[in-house]
């Protein structure tokens, strides 16, 4: 959401810097922003974690694993890059530290200002947050003591996901952020939210006049929200396997939810993080909290066997290393979700999302009522009967919108058949859209917390899912693994749309 002023000058702070997140998203992500002009003009990076290398080795290590930097560009970015080795959970690390970032701002110029991204395991947030508070770290972000009103220095924390993995571990993990940055200080990142469509959303909503008036249940009968992936755990199976993982957790608490919030939320009073971030809130609060007797009828669990992905034969969950035997973790979850509002009383919101399946994608799909008579049957079209609206916005890949609607064929008969009008974002504007962790990153050094979650949303997206958690977890399912690699998920899932007349969009 960033605009186009250069932000104030910071030191930014990576705990887990020896780390996957770090070299493949993080320094790539800052990287272009360096070279787009878009980092304060004084600015340095200094990466923490145990593993012992020099400021050089750090360098040479995100270098060769990126390998797509342009030589001269590199030169001047690395020349910002540092390394220190500490244990972020123990207090004894917080001295040297503190030198050295002193010393960097110092060399820099960075001054107070200072962004902390936790890129570390998520059992060590806490510790590492607590440490980072005793250690007097942060004055800033805490207390608002600048007497520059208009420019006040920060020190600010990014969260990585996942946040918690129950209602009551997001809950106390608030409370630790929370003895030690202001709620104005911390940002909860969701990358999904900084998907470049996701943000278009609020655009094709708000700045046109056209749907708002049929955004609503008079108009929409559902909406679907997928996320589906073709790969597998691809060797994260000790992660995904454990009391923190599955679809529902890692994909539908988080992402899914927060999607859903953008495309169903109120107009905001104004484009401010917090006007946003209220209406946001608002959703999710109205989002019912399913009864252990809704769970069969709403909520599918899916675990993926062995399959097929172009022509390749691939290993089922439980056969992926890391995995149990009898695992009973979700690859695949579907939810139907009601929010109990004026706007969508009535209006089911269907999201999935599935390791493994046919395709990579993540769309929204929003399918209007039919029209309240219909004139064109399918004995006077051939065979095929006039079908519903339907617009699907692709956040990725082929981000863009589509608009289904029914147009005649030409010819002296009445038949009809459905066409597209297509807008794809990279034909339109000639360029792809940026990194979500560029944009979430430059959202963080200006202090826009509109792409950032706040602990409220994070209370009743775990609040709405908990109970499907609850319920699976006391009743095991035999019949996993019950899809194929490779396909678009059990038929469990299919029948829960059938039941309601309704199918899932599997372009
Ligand atoms: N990778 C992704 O694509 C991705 C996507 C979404 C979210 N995330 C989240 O991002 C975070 C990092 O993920 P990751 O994939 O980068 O994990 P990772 O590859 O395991 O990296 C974590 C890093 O933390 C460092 N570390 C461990 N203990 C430490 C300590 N006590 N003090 C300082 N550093 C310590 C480790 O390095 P040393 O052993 O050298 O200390 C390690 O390099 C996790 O919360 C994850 O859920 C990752």
């Amino acid at each position: 959401m960033a605009d186009c002023e250069k932000p104030s000058s910071c030191l930014i702070v990576i705990f887990g810097a020896s780390g996957d997140l770090t070299r493949r998203k993080l320094i790539p992500s800052l990287y272009q922003l360096f070279v787009a002009g878009q980092l304060p003009e004084h600015f340095a990076v200094l990466g923490v974690s145990r593993s012992p290398m020099s400021d050089d080795d750090f360098r040479d290590r995100l270098h060769s694993f990126f390998g797509q930097y342009d030589d001269k560009q590199w030169h001047d970015f690395a020349k910002c890059l540092y390394y220190h080795v500490a244990d972020s959970t123990k207090a004894e690390a917080y001295g040297g530290l503190k030198t050295r970032m002193a010393e960097l701002s110092q060399s820099h110029g960075t001054g107070v200002n200072v962004l902390l991204y936790l890129s570390i395991a998520p059992h060590l947030y806490e510790p590492t947050l607590t440490q980072i508070g005793a250690a007097g770290m942060v004055a800033e972000g805490k207390h608002w003591c600048s007497l520059d009103r208009n420019n006040p220095p920060w020190q600010r924390v990014i969260i990585e996901k996942p946040f918690g993995s129950d209602p009551l571990s997001a809950s106390r993990l608030n409370d630790v952020v929370a003895s030690v940055f202001d709620e104005q200080s911390i940002y909860r990142i969701d990358h999904y939210l900084g998907k470049e469509t996701v943000q278009n959303l609020l655009v094709f909503r708000f700045a046109n006049t056209i749907f708002e008036p049929i955004w609503n249940r008079k108009y929409i009968d559902h909406v679907q929200v997928t996320a589906a992936e073709s790969v597998g755990i691809e060797g994260r199976g000790s992660y995904y396997d454990s009391p923190s993982g599955g679809a529902m957790r890692d994909m539908i608490q988080s992402h899914l939810l927060q999607v859903m919030a953008v495309v169903a939320m109120e107009p905001p009073i104004t484009m401010c993080a917090d006007d946003i971030r209220v209406e946001k809130t608002k959703i999710l609060a109205a989002c019912r909290t399913p009864s252990m007797d809704d769970v069969p009828k709403i909520a599918v669990r899916g675990q993926y066997g062995p399959g097929q992905f172009g022509g390749k034969v691939v290993t089922g969950y439980r056969e992926e290393e890391g995995t149990r035997s009898d695992s009973q973790t979700d690859t695949y979850t579907a939810l139907q979700v009601f929010i109990d509002t004026w706007r969508w009383g009535g209006v089911p919101f269907y999201l999935r999302s599935g390791k493994s399946m046919t395709k990579k994608l993540t769309e929204v799909v929003v399918t209007f009522k039919p029209t309240p008579h219909c004139l064109f049957l399918p004995r006077m079209t051939g065979s095929h009967s006039a079908l519903p609206n339907q617009l699907v916005i692709n956040v990725q890949p082929d981000e863009g919108i589509r608009l289904r609607f029914e147009g005649k064929v030409p010819g002296m008969g009445m038949d009809i058949k459905p066409v597209i009008m297509d807008f794809d974002y990279n034909e339109q504007f000639g360029a792809s859209p940026p990194q979500a962790y560029a944009t979430l990153l430059l959202d963080a050094i200006r202090g826009d917390q509109t792409l950032y979650k706040h602990r409220e949303e994070i209370k009743h997206c775990w609040r709405v899912v908990q109970p499907v958690l609850d319920y699976w977890q006391d009743h095991p399912q035999d019949d996993l693994p019950n899809y194929a690699a490779g396909t678009w998920g059990p038929s469990a899932s299919d029948i829960m749309m059938a039941r309601d007349g309704r199918k899932w969009h599997n372009p």
